[in-house]
């Protein structure tokens, strides 16, 4: 399996839990490397850009309104498939539905309440990562990436 890097995040619920390190903390006993990392409230703008792709979905505006609820914690994550590793360990969108031991099944609370964010594919994790890192704020290896 290939070296990838994926954009994490912790979000405002999961944040507001003090569960930020434990969330890492799984990552990084996954194999998963923080490469850059950083703590910002994200506003209105910001989320919305980010979450760009769900504009037109009945639930965008909801999504946004939690996104800025408070603060959240951006992290970009390299490793063996990062990609599947950490949405595997996320566990599934709904947290009603996310087994007990995945991120979401332990800190989420519903669909949108889910504690992380991660980047779904290679093409997509790379627009996220450079969203909120410039290459001057990423450090590691895989400099190719
Ligand atoms: P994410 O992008 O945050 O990693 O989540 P995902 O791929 O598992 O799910 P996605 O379909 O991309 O949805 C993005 C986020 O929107 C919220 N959501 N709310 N109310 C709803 O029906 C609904 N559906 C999705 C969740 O916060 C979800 O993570
Ligand atoms: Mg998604």
């Amino acid at each position: 399996m290939a070296v990838e890097r994926t954009l994490s995040i912790v979000k405002p619920d999961a944040v507001a839990k003090g569960a930020t390190g434990e969330i890492l903390r799984r990552f990084e006993e996954a194999g998963l490397q923080i490469v850059a990392i950083k703590k910002l409230q994200l506003s209105e703008e910001l989320a919305q850009g980010f979450y760009a792709v769900h504009k037109e979905r009945p639930f965008f505006g909801d999504l946004v309104k939690f996104m800025t609820s408070g603060p959240v914690v951006v992290s970009a994550l390299e490793g063996e498939g990062a990609i599947a590793k950490n949405r595997e360990l996320m566990g599934p969108t709904n947290s009603t539905e996310a087994p007990a031991g995945t991120i979401r099944g332990d800190f989420g609370t519903d669909i949108e309440r889910n504690a992380a964010h991660g980047s779904d594919a290679p093409e997509t994790a790379k627009i996220e990562i450079s969203y909120f890192f410039n290459a001057s704020e990423i450090t590691g290896p895989c400099e190719a990436l």
